[in-house]
């Protein structure tokens, strides 16, 4: 089945494909208002969300199709103690293409394996979260015109930010492209996520301020407190780094400033006035590349049947 668990799922000829339709679909949404006209997507979230299931239902509804689907493990058979792969084999029988988001790792694996649908991983605990980099990726082409030669710095939870993740494995199949990982000796890139950097170039800091120059892209991101085992620790690490207009005296004139959001402290609010300040677009461009990707699995599908 076509699936998105994994962004190395999608080859890069993929993602370009994908980009490319996201592009067509921004400058021409009239043109995919029935592209989906009688499909629904089930939107299967057991944790919090705001922007990734609104879009992707903003996405699905965009495309003429319909959404159903339950928002909080609370509201789902989970309570009653229904495996994931049972729900999804029922789900399959009720939409065209399957979104989840869970909070194990690991979880989306299950379910993609159990659907007779396309399905997409909406974030699996502190492991992956292939379209949140779909909506990076078009952040970054739009803005900057390349996703190679590109040097990309990535703050703040490595260890449990999953977006960091799936983008330094997405980023790092295109040419010439180094990574700054700047983190708290704590909040380290696990080993899984760096080995998906293969060959490229990659420097640890705990420094934002000394890394900040010649950077093409600096992606903020959240100390992931709902994965912590200590909220002591969770305490002491939340206000590692805050980008303010000050830090940003030395960055380049088109820095990319991006964050997946949601933000706690991570981007002071006088940022956003600054025109590198991408996050806000990225979670538009976040819609696109969802009605982009819907648009491809069910091609896909159809070519396979
Ligand atoms: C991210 C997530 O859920 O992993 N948010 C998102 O999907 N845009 C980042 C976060 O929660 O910090």
């Amino acid at each position: 089945m076509a699936c998105l668990v994994d962004i190395t799922d999608l080859s890069v000829e993929d993602i370009d494909k994908i980009i490319a339709l996201a592009e067509d679909i921004r400058n021409n949404p009239i043109k995919y208002v029935e592209s989906c006209k009688h499909k629904i997507l089930a939107t299967l979230f057991y944790e919090p969300s705001t922007r990734t299931r609104l879009s992707s239902e903003s996405a699905m509804i965009s495309l003429g199709g319909s959404v159903i689907g339950f928002s909080g493990a609370g509201a789902s058979s989970a309570t009653k103690g229904e495996t994931i792969a049972d729900t999804v084999s029922v789900v399959s029988g009720y939409a065209d293409v399957i979104a989840m988001r869970h909070n194990l790792d690991g979880a989306a694996y299950v379910a993609a394996a159990k659907s007779k649908v396309p399905f997409i991983n909406a974030g699996d605990g502190g492991h992956f979260h292939p379209t949140q980099t779909l909506a990076d990726l078009l952040t970054i082409h739009s803005r900057l015109g390349r996703l190679n030669g590109l040097k990309i710095g990535i703050c703040g939870d490595l260890k449990y930010g999953r977006t960091t993740h799936s983008l330094i494995a997405a980023l790092s199949r295109y040419a010439d492209n180094e990574f700054v990982l700047i983190s708290p000796p704590e909040l380290r890139l696990p080993d899984f996520a760096k080995k998906h950097a293969g060959n490229c170039a990659i420097t640890e800091s705990e420094s934002l301020e000394n890394s900040i120059a010649d950077l093409n892209v600096l992606y903020m991101t959240r100390i992931q407190k709902e994965r912590f085992t200590s909220e002591e620790e969770y305490e002491r690490l939340k206000d590692s780094y805050i980008l303010s207009p000050d830090k940003l005296r030395d960055a380049k004139n088109d820095l990319c400033i991006m964050h997946p959001l949601p933000r706690v402290n991570e981007i002071s609010v006088a940022v956003d006035k600054d025109p590198r300040a991408c996050y806000f677009k990225q979670t538009l461009y976040g819609k696109y590349m969802r009605m982009a990707l819907i648009l491809f699995l069910l091609d896909e599908k159809q070519k396979r049947t």
